[in-house]
């Protein structure tokens, strides 16, 4: 089945009145890395030549020489003939560039214990686990399930496959059992890295026994062979012997002798599956070289990175794209250093962040408008109390940026005077696509406004066609890019389908968005039926999926409603089944609970829905298809949209008297 296509109708465009626009300052545009605004028209004249140069600041165990193949749209070959490893490129050229000394990684993890890890010693210890993953039998063309809490054995595990020319799925702390092993699963990985847990909101949040768990669902039998562990949590947890061993008494027996072989641009990096609009998600495969293009070529550039003197540091998990491209690849590549964080912004109190930032004089800050949504609802004094001086460029990554918590990023983090980037990218994109260049763009708080240099990006309607400044429509990439998506895994149709079937060789990226005035880019959120909750893809299909596969639950329908913390919030409305037995349709707030919990378990926390109402009676159109959209409405307590195409029109009234009845 193809994933579905949403129209622009779905989509409500705001004009945002009277822009505020915040140009660079002198000294910051004199200082940055990219000054001359000559680099958009000569990428522009010349993509390929642009990104070949780009990719020549890698080392390549073979050149290429050919730059890009798209002789077989949409499957693109970038720099296919040349070779290089992803890890030695990271790790290896530095230290015989004499960098060796430099910090990688200033570790904090949430108790409060810290580590400070600099290239040499990462490198070393990136070898000996590339020897000791040899030793399990994981060699080039595998893939391993990484499953991990934000520690540096993670950054270490991935790095080990990757030298290896293997490839990595790593699948979010958060996910379920159920999850965890259909990720398994699809991607046939036969090693699965963990932690006996990891540190998260004062605790320790358990991972080995979820491994446990998703290896025995369907009376075990799976693909997997072996469970290396690392010891963090030290929470009891159970033994398989013969399948799990400690990463900790693994490693003893290797030493850091390991020489990185070349790999083809090609070769598989990493799968990350990602939410789609149906149940099932989508494992979006990456390649090696023109991934690590990309992300390098704009970690340096979006960022105005100075790998001497900045510190930099990305708050997203490592399970996420974000963590892969802009806290492993972008910044290791680049020689940057980071400081990497474990645990939760509250953890013990709002202070944490500020705290790391004036402790290890943090210059570059990247994270989530959920993130700063939540520390404003905190409040300025708490930050305020914390040296922020040495801030100089703020990112933010997610989901628009609403210009109040813009101008709160800017001032109270930011001093009044750091330059926010608004990121726009998507897993699929592997790396920034859309964002302000610091030195360069006069800024506009809410828009991500311009296509990275080498990136052709516009807005077209439903037909395809381009539309005008000051019109809106669908986000599309015209041209192929070196961090793009080569397909989805086990899955060639799916990728044409989802991606490519709307607009022929352009890529569809499902978002809506209008150009302003001067043509830059507004993004207004997903066309299709995917949420975005503090910032994480969901799907709508697979909370639907989850509910309905509880045995009291006849039919759902789920929605993102507007929320003021998290962007959306997952509301689900749900049909009880009539002879079921053990949720109480008489007492609803029980029936609610136990299926929040429900959903928690078969996909994680964070899909748990915001509300559940059990209603009689779904709006469905003539033909029995759920219309969302009037949900939708009841759910932000709007208005109900037209009902006329209903079979039943009471049947809204009936469901926004009980939403509202709940408000
Ligand atoms: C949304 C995260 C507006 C968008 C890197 C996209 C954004 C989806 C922005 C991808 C932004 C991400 N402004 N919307 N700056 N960044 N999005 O795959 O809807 O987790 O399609 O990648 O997030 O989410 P993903």
């Amino acid at each position: 089945m193809s994933d579905q296509h949403g129209t622009i109708e779905s989509h409500p465009l705001q004009q945002p009145e009277g822009v505020e626009t915040f140009p660079p300052a002198d000294a910051f545009r004199a200082q940055a890395n990219v000054n001359d605004p000559g680099v958009y028209w000569r990428a522009a004249e010349d993509p390929e030549a642009y990104w070949a140069e780009r990719a020549r600041q890698l080392a390549w165990s073979k050149p290429f020489t050919e730059i890009l193949d798209w002789s077989n749209p949409p499957f693109a070959k970038w720099f296919q003939d040349g070779e290089l490893n992803v890890a030695a490129n990271c790790l290896d050229r530095h230290v015989a560039a004499g960098l060796g000394e430099r910090v990688a990684i200033h570790f904090e993890g949430e108790p409060g214990d810290t580590r400070t890890i600099t290239y040499a010693e990462l490198t070393h210890e990136v070898k000996r686990a590339a020897n000791m993953l040899t030793s399990l039998g994981v060699s080039a063309g595998d893939r391993v399930a990484i499953y991990m809490p934000m520690i540096p054995e993670t950054v270490v595990a991935m790095l080990a496959v990757a030298r290896l020319g293997a490839a990595h799925s790593v699948v979010f702390g958060g996910f379920s059992a159920e999850s965890l092993r259909a990720r398994i699963d699809d991607a046939q990985a036969e090693l699965v890295i963990t932690a006996d847990g990891g540190y998260r909101k004062g605790r320790v949040s358990a991972l080995k026994p979820t491994v446990d768990d998703a290896l025995a669902l369907g009376g075990g039998g799976s693909s997997v062979r072996r469970v290396l562990v690392v010891e963090r949590g030290g929470n009891e947890i159970a033994w398989t012997e013969g399948r799990d061993l400690w990463w900790h008494e693994e490693i003893t027996a290797f030493d850091g002798d390991h020489s990185p072989q070349g790999f083809p641009a090609e070769n598989p990096l990493f799968i990350l599956y990602t939410s789609g609009t149906t149940g099932k998600p989508k494992g979006i495969l990456h390649t090696s070289g023109g991934y690590l293009t990309q992300a390098a070529a704009t970690h340096r550039d979006v960022f105005d990175l100075k790998p001497e003197t900045d510190v930099y540091w990305c708050t997203a998990d490592i399970g996420w794209i974000t963590g892969h491209s802009y806290v492993v690849y972008g910044p290791l590549a680049n020689g940057a250093t980071q400081v990497m964080y474990e645990g939760t912004p509250e953890t013990p109190d709002w202070g944490r962040w500020w705290s790391i930032i004036q402790k290890y004089g943090v210059s570059i800050f990247y994270t989530a408008p959920t993130a700063i949504r939540a520390c404003m609802k905190v409040g300025r004094q708490v930050p305020e109390q914390y040296d922020l001086s040495s801030i100089r460029v703020l990112g933010s990554v997610g989901e628009p940026i609403n210009p109040e918590a813009w101008r709160w990023y800017r001032e109270v983090i930011g001093a009044g005077t750091a330059p926010i980037v608004d990121t726009w990218w998507q897993t699929e994109t592997g790396a920034i696509m859309i964002s302000p260049l610091p030195g360069l763009t006069t800024l506009k708080p809410g828009s991500a406004q311009v296509p990275q240099p080498g990136i052709s990006a516009t807005v077209v309607s439903e037909e395809g066609e381009p539309v005008g400044n000051g019109q809106g429509g669908l986000l599309v990439v015209q041209r192929p890019w070196p961090s793009m998506v080569r397909t989805i895994w086990g899955d060639d149709q799916r990728f044409i389908d989802t991606y490519w079937a709307k607009f022929g060789d352009r890529y569809f990226a499902g978002d809506g968005a209008r150009l302003d005035e001067d043509g830059d880019v507004w993004l207004l959120g997903r066309v299709d039926d995917v949420m975005n909750v503090s910032g994480h893809r969901l799907s709508t299909a697979e909370i639907e999926s989850a509910l309905v596969e509880h045995h009291a639950v006849a039919e759902s329908a789920v929605v993102g409603a507007d929320d003021e913390t998290t962007g959306q919030a997952v509301v689900a409305f749900v049909i009880l089944k009539s002879q079921q037995t053990l949720l109480d349709a008489e007492d609803p707030d029980a029936a609610e609970a136990a299926l929040k919990k429900h959903v928690a378990a078969q996909i994680g926390a964070i899909a748990r829905p915001r509300q559940i109402f059990i209603v009689a009676e779904l709006p469905k159109t003539r033909s029995g298809k759920i219309m969302r959209r009037l949900l939708k409405d009841a759910a932000e307590g709007k208005e109900i949209g037209d009902t006329t195409t209903l079979a039943d029109t009471m049947v809204m009234q009936t469901i926004s008297d009980r939403v509202r009845a709940e408000r």
